[in-house]
């Protein structure tokens, strides 16, 4: 029967599935940018999580909608939307996005504009740092003990923001927030995958680094088998395209906005493994975390996940000369865009 089915989306870095029947739907998550092209279908996929009992939309336009849309799917998950001001769905009164954020075990961040061809992440910074500051200064306030995911771009400069924000209310605690590189990993996985006529769900490859163009490193060095059968020019190849994944999406959608699909299929893979992790499995999947692997004081790499968020963030091995290449030409820029983060939210 349809409630019984297991539609597995299986991938080595995740085992995540749409089982009804293994978890306790339990935990509260928020996806704030519900409405937005990220953000409803991950909504969708939440709805399906065996570990979700409450999932709360909330944007500044649309989520009414989309939670009465999403509350007719026969899933344990409780929906609500909210919006800013009035306005939510059940009509119930809005409290805006207390209701959203009040209880939160996870909380994801979506929210903010997309790139256009053309543009660099760190051109959306004006817009999406004050918008990231001030959802985040609504976590601190509503579920100061919630984990956050970020997604809103550009991530190497919004993950620090929101450490700011969160040190200034004096409950920043860096086991509980990540930026979600995941992405990263789901493209390295499928790219590899297709090279070495491999199911993608078979492979797992450690990306590090950041999100932004050489500022993501693909470690193909350390896939079995790789290096037997690709050559450095086709490893340069998929590690360029591993980088500029992003810009392959925003040109193709020629000015209609950068990867949603994809991004919600990442962005539930790693908020699944991180309520996966809360219930008491041992997780590891790589984020953009604070760290002391490396100069920058954020860094993604692979960490492992507990109850309580990050309870470790391991180190990423040997890098090879070429891999070493990238690393050294990665460091200045991303310490760059990290300060530029804590520069504005401290100004
Ligand atoms: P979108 O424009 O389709 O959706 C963004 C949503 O955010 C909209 O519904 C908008 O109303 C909402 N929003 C804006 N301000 C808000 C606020 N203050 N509070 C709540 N909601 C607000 O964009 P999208 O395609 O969903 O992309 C969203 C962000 O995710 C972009 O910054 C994009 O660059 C980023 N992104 C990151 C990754 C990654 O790997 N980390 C991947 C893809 C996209
Ligand atoms: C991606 O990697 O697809 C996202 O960061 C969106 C973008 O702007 O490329």
């Amino acid at each position: 029967s349809a409630s019984r089915a297991t539609v597995s989306i299986a991938t080595k870095m995740s085992k995540a599935s749409f089982s009804s029947t293994t978890a306790a739907a339990s935990k509260k998550v928020a996806v704030l940018g519900a409405a937005g092209g990220i953000g409803q279908p991950l909504s969708m996929l939440l709805k399906l999580s065996p570990h979700v009992g409450e999932l709360s939309c909330y944007d500044i336009v649309g989520t009414p909608g989309v939670a009465a849309d999403l509350s007719h799917i026969p899933t344990p998950a409780k929906i609500s939307g909210d919006l800013p001001a009035a306005g939510s769905w059940p009509p119930k009164g809005n409290d805006g996005i207390a209701r959203a954020l009040t209880g939160c075990d996870v909380v994801v961040i979506p929210a903010g504009v997309p790139r256009k061809p053309g543009m660099t992440r760190d051109d959306l910074f004006n817009t999406n740092a004050g918008i990231v500051k001030g959802l985040v200064e609504s976590c601190a306030e509503h579920c100061p003990g919630a984990i956050l995911a970020i997604i809103s771009n550009p991530v190497n400069s919004t993950v620090p923001i929101a450490a700011e924000v969160l040190k200034a209310r004096g409950v920043y605690d860096p086991k509980k927030l990540c930026g979600v590189t995941t992405l990263d990993v789901c493209r390295a996985n499928t790219f590899v995958g297709e090279a070495l006529g491999k199911d993608p769900r078979e492979v797992d490859v450690t990306v590090i680094g950041g999100h932004a163009g050489i500022t993501i490193l693909p470690l193909f060095s350390q896939v079995p088998g790789f290096m037997d059968a690709v050559d450095e020019k086709k490893m340069d190849a998929l590690t360029v395209r591993t980088q500029f994944g992003g810009d392959e999406v925003v040109k193709a959608k020629a000015g209609a906005g950068s990867a949603t699909l994809s991004m919600a299929y990442a962005g539930y893979v790693f908020t699944e493994n991180v309520l996966r992790a809360m219930d008491g499995e041992e997780i590891t999947q790589c984020a953009f975390v604070e760290s002391t692997l490396t100069d920058a004081p954020y860094f993604a790499s692979p960490c492992k996940f507990g109850p309580d968020g990050v309870t470790e963030v391991l180190g990423y091995g040997e890098l090879t000369a070429y891999e070493k290449g990238w690393f050294d030409k990665m460091l200045p820029d991303l310490k760059k865009q990290i300060q530029k983060g804590i520069d504005f939210a401290n100004n």
